[in-house]
């Protein structure tokens, strides 16, 4: 029986580190390749584009509802439904980066209460429906969204 040189032994120690780092950082590089596949919510609600075309129904639905029309009156409409879009885009991390004003500084002064707020997402919520978006998706956007009342609400 000969005992192994030292430096042998110190040499195999050294390779197994850098094998195991190898792995680990292979490890590493596959899940950040996952992560980055995962859809967004952005994609599993129907993209940039439907989110587009649910914003501009949202404005329609809440201009037609004869208990939030005043609200809408004398806005820009075109721009609303831009704005909207590119909004629920953002908030569900699609590609979009909403760079309009913070929603305390386009709701103040629109007189808007908790009962206008409950509304236009329950509005949201039928559109989103009639579309066939799914509860989960649904529920994570109305969660992400539920935030921002107290900024849209002053009355
Ligand atoms: C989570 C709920 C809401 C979101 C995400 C939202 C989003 C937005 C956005 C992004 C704008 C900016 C448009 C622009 O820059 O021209 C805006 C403006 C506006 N929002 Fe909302 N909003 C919400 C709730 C409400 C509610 C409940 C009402 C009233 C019933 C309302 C009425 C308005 C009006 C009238 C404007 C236009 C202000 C102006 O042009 O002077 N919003 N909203």
């Amino acid at each position: 029986m000969h005992p192994k040189k030292p430096s042998s032994r110190s040499a195999k120690m050294r390779s197994r580190i850098v094998g195991s780092a190898l792995l680990l950082g292979s490890v590493v590089q596959a899940s950040i390749a996952l992560a980055d596949e995962r859809p967004t919510l952005c994609d599993r609600l129907g993209g940039a584009a439907f989110l587009a075309q649910v914003a501009d129904e949202l404005v329609e639905v809440s201009r037609a509802d004869p208990v939030s029309a005043h609200h809408f009156a004398k806005v820009n409409l075109k721009r609303l439904k831009q704005q909207i879009g590119i909004q629920l885009c953002a908030v569900s991390d699609g590609p979009c980066v909403y760079d309009g004003d913070d929603m305390k500084s386009v709701h103040a002064g629109q007189n808007i209460n908790e009962a206008d707020f409950y509304r236009l997402v329950e509005h949201l919520r039928v559109i989103l429906d009639a579309h066939g978006v799914g509860t989960r998706e649904k529920n994570e956007l109305l969660a992400r969204l539920a935030p921002m009342k107290r900024d849209v609400v002053t009355k």
